[in-house]
């Protein structure tokens, strides 16, 4: 159930188009205009990743706050970490718009902005003048549409934001810049990853920032194998999995769902999951993964730890629940961990791998 004044709030941004909606969701965070009550999660939820202690495995998913505009406001809605970004560079306007669409019957959203974001400075300047604050805030880095050499644009951003982030992703995985996803063959991305983590070893301060890389859920196994044996071979923080989809499985709306760019919501949640635990079969049970696509409960978030995920993001399922959704599914997964007597939430982990791993692509 929405409470009332998520449901009032829905019924008011759907009323406008998808982008004007989510710019005013971000004025209304950045205003302090309490949406929602702040949760107090279980400490039964802190996880440990990558070095870093979450107080809770829920983050919010690149996408959202792109410009680094709303970090803390999300942190205060229960999130227990914030991913700001894509960032590229210099700033971009993206694509034409109309550019997002909501598949409302399918809790869904297909976009193809194309990285518009303020560039490497707006952002950066902004994530100075929270520097020193509490929270954990990662940083996703991308490449400029018509830039000559992309992967120094990857090697830009760490130089960029590895002083300041929690942590970085590189993504190659967005469907909405034309060539982006071919850094995901294995010569490309072990040169990617190398060049990457050289620029990070360089750095005086930022050098044991965390990277991850983030991909698409549109690999098929041989691509998978690619990736994997380029992770393994580099020395990369993590994997977070997964991007939006190019594909389009059966979907209940009609309006929109023809239009071009990456799905996202509940009829990612099988595919992205099913990738997930290929990928945790394949790196083993040390690499840290974070889960993300379709979660819009305590349940799917669950499902993502059962099914490999040491983290889970989300995005779309907050545009369908609003902004107490983070409380409430924090709520539930502490209420489980304290009902199940488990020390952590992190117990859970991998304990439906097999299933999913199971589970078709497709
Ligand atoms: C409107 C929109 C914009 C997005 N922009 C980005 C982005 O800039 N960088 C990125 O890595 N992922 C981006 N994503 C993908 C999300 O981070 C996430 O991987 C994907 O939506 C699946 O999660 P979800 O089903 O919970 O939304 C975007 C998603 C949406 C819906």
């Amino acid at each position: 159930m929405i409470p009332g004044f998520d449901w009032l709030g829905r019924q008011a941004l759907f009323a406008l188009d998808p982008e004007t909606a989510h710019g005013l969701s971000i004025t209304a965070l950045r205003c302090g205009i309490p949406v929602a009550l702040p949760p107090r999660p279980s400490s039964r939820l802190a996880v440990t990743v990558a070095g870093l202690t979450f107080p809770n495995p829920l983050g919010m998913a690149a996408g959202y706050d792109k410009n680094a505009e709303v970090p803390d406001a999300l942190l205060r809605l229960g999130f227990g970490f914030a991913e700001v970004g894509t960032v590229t560079p210099l700033p971009q306007s993206g694509n034409p718009r109309p550019r997002i669409f909501r598949l409302s019957r399918d809790g869904a959203v297909i976009n193809r902005l194309g990285f518009n974001n303020e560039g490497h400075d707006a952002c950066l300047a902004r994530l100075e003048r929270r520097a020193g604050k509490p929270g954990i805030v990662g940083v996703n880095i991308g490449a400029n549409k018509d830039s000559a050499d992309r992967m120094a644009d990857y090697e830009a951003g760490v130089r960029r934001f590895a002083p300041l982030a929690s942590y970085l992703t590189v993504n190659i995985s967005s469907p909405n810049t034309p060539g982006l996803r071919d850094m995901q063959t294995k010569a490309a991305l072990s040169e990617l990853l190398d060049r990457v983590l050289a620029a990070r070893t360089a750095l005086a301060r930022g050098a044991a920032t965390p990277i991850f890389l983030k991909i698409a859920p549109d690999l098929d196994e041989a691509g998978l194998d690619d990736v994997a044996g380029a992770v393994s071979a580099s020395g990369v923080d993590g994997l977070i999995v997964s991007n939006t989809t190019i594909a389009r499985p059966k979907l209940q709306s009609t309006a929109h769902a023809a239009e071009t760019g990456g799905l996202s919501g509940r009829p990612l949640f099988a595919r992205s999951t099913a990738a997930l635990a290929r990928m945790r079969k394949r790196l083993g049970p040390a690499l840290p993964i974070i889960g993300v696509g379709g979660v819009d409960s305590a349940e799917t978030a669950l499902e993502k730890i059962r099914a490999g995920a040491d983290l889970v993001q989300l995005y779309t399922g907050m545009i369908y629940e609003g902004p107490s959704m983070p409380g409430r599914i924090l709520r539930d997964l502490g209420r489980l961990a304290e009902r199940e007597a488990l020390t952590s939430i992190g117990a859970l982990r991998d304990s439906r791998l097999d299933h999913w791993a199971s589970q078709p692509l497709g």
